[in-house]
């Protein structure tokens, strides 16, 4: 072991930008990993830490959001520290981190939507998941922004569980909502929603569906809303249903299940119905002055070279009358300043973690990990294998003495930049007590926790709690 420790600097100081669950985890295994002390700063660019555990899992599924308490038992440890407030490519640079860090890690998951490029996709009414999501979840880039709910119907693209979240929160009535975490001005617009009918639009078959039992199981326990699957559109295509008896993907056997169990019942007259539509695209969404319907066509599956089945347009097409339109279709990383990006993919490019160049060449002491390293895809708990490849890759530079080399590695020298810059930041006992407040006024209430949905909001809140004198 000293001879593997000799190249490690000690302690070995490590920035991770980004506070979800791929943060933590890259954390974790590095506390518990590595050979020499090690310090981890995480920085943030909201005041409030978790990614999309907050600002993303739905209010309906609070048991998902437990997930935190492991989180909280990481930024426990003694030498971690987090600041919250402080934006990667706003209030610090690469050279900044350079010059303060040995090892940078990259954790800053998929902030934008991909978009379908149909003609219509800007008309006032359509708008991304991301959107829709970050406002009902309270995230303050999105809690300015307004939907139109006096509309009847609306159109969610996109088979995904993010899809499954976003028709579900239309659909669920205001006492079911009441109980969440849910945004407060979300909470109210929704108590007012005349949105009766949400269509589900799926490119393909119901045996690719890319959402999960547990989630179109849940949409059966919905108080207000049935599920309509219509009979023919879970008769399988012989592909299809070849892939579903080679009993390879149990979840897709199991979702053509249920869907095959809600197509072969009526209706129980629930006021809402989520209208679950396979092998349609919209090809355009219509109206002059905002949207007024999607036009799909239908498509058919046919084999690809890579053995998948895709869909492909049968030129036969369909108008859905609605006023609204969510295209969830998945979501996409975004460019940081002086970072390595390949913008098809929405990627930091690198191999098993570590960053590379367009040449292929190595980033010395630059690593990625969740989202923005893989890609858009993977529930909570696939961040935690990812996570532990990276840590091992950087781990090993360690070792063989090939991270950064910076000139000024000491903590105070980066909260001494932070302070220069007049950088509000906040602590992780700073978001204990923003978290306190939530919870509070939520008992207060009967709700689960009241958000705050604006950064001034929560540091004002941080601020009057400092001011008010201690009790005794
Ligand atoms: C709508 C939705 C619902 C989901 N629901 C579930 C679920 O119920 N169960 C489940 O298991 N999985 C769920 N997932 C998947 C899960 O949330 C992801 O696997 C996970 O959050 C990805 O982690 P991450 O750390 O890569 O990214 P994120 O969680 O997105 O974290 C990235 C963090 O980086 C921060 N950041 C970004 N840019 C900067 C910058 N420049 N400077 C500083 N900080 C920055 C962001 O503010 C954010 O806090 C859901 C995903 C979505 C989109
Ligand atoms: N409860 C949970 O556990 C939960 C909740 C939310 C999210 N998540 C996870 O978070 C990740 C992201 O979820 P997501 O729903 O954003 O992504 P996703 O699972 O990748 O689903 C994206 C969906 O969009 C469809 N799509 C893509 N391009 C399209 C186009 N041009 N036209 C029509 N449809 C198109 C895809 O169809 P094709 O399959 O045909 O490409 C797929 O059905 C997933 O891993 C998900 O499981 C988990």
């Amino acid at each position: 072991m000293a001879e593997v420790k000799q190249n490690f600097p000690t302690p070995l100081r490590i920035a991770v930008i980004g506070s979800g669950p791929s943060a933590f985890y890259a954390a974790d295994f590095l506390q518990r990993q590595s050979p020499v002390a090690v310090e981890i700063d995480m920085f943030e660019r909201l005041p409030t830490p978790f990614g999309l555990v907050r600002g993303g899992v739905a209010p309906d599924h609070p048991k998902i959001k437990a997930v935190t308490r492991a989180y909280e038992r990481i930024a426990r440890h003694p030498t971690f520290r987090f600041y919250g407030n402080v934006e990667f490519g706003r209030d610090l640079t690469h050279q900044d981190l350079v010059r303060h860090y040995h090892a940078i890690i990259y954790a800053v998951g998929a902030q934008t939507d991909r978009r379908l490029g149909i003609p219509g996709e800007d008309l006032p009414g359509s708008h991304a998941a991301t959107e829709f999501v970050g406002w009902y979840n309270g995230h303050p880039d999105y809690c300015d922004l307004t939907f139109d709910l006096t509309q009847e119907a609306a159109v969610v693209v996109g088979n995904g569980n993010v899809a499954m979240d976003v028709a579900r929160i239309l659909a669920r009535s205001y006492a079911e909502l009441v109980p969440t975490d849910i945004a407060p001005h979300a909470l109210e617009a929704l108590r007012e929603s005349r949105v009766r009918t949400i269509y589900v639009l799926g490119r393909r078959g119901p045996a690719q569906a890319a959402f999960t039992n547990p989630e179109i199981k849940e949409l059966d326990e919905l108080a207000e809303a049935d599920v309509i699957v219509a009979p023919e559109d879970v008769k399988l295509d012989p592909l299809s249903q070849a892939y579903i008896e080679s009993q390879k993907d149990r979840t897709a056997a199991r979702n053509v299940e249920i869907l095959t169990e809600y197509a072969n019942r009526p209706p129980s007259g629930k006021p809402r119905q989520i209208v679950m539509r396979f092998l349609v695209s919209p090809v355009e969404i219509l109206g002059s002055e905002r949207v007024e319907a999607v036009r799909i066509v239908k498509n058919e599956l046919y084999q690809a070279a890579d053995g998948s089945l895709r869909p492909r347009p049968t030129g036969e097409t369909e108008v859905i009358p609605a006023g609204l339109v969510f295209r969830s279709i998945g979501y996409h990383g975004l460019a940081l300043p002086d970072v390595p990006f390949d913008s098809a993919s929405g990627t930091i490019p690198n191999v098993e973690g570590r960053v590379i160049e367009p040449d292929g060449t190595f980033r010395r002491g630059e690593y990625a990990v969740g989202w923005i390293k893989r890609g858009p895809t993977g529930i909570i708990g696939s961040n935690k294998p990812d996570a532990l490849e990276t840590v091992e890759r950087l781990l090993e530079d360690a070792a063989a003495g090939r991270l950064l080399e910076p000139p000024h590695p000491e903590r105070t020298e980066m909260e001494c930049l932070l302070e220069r810059r007049h950088i509000h930041y906040v602590t992780f006992d700073d978001w204990r007590i923003i978290d306190q407040i939530e919870q509070e006024r939520g008992r207060a209430i009967g709700r689960e926790r009241v958000k705050f949905t604006r950064v001034e909001d929560m540091l004002a809140a941080l601020a009057d709690f400092r001011r008010e004198p201690t009790p005794g």
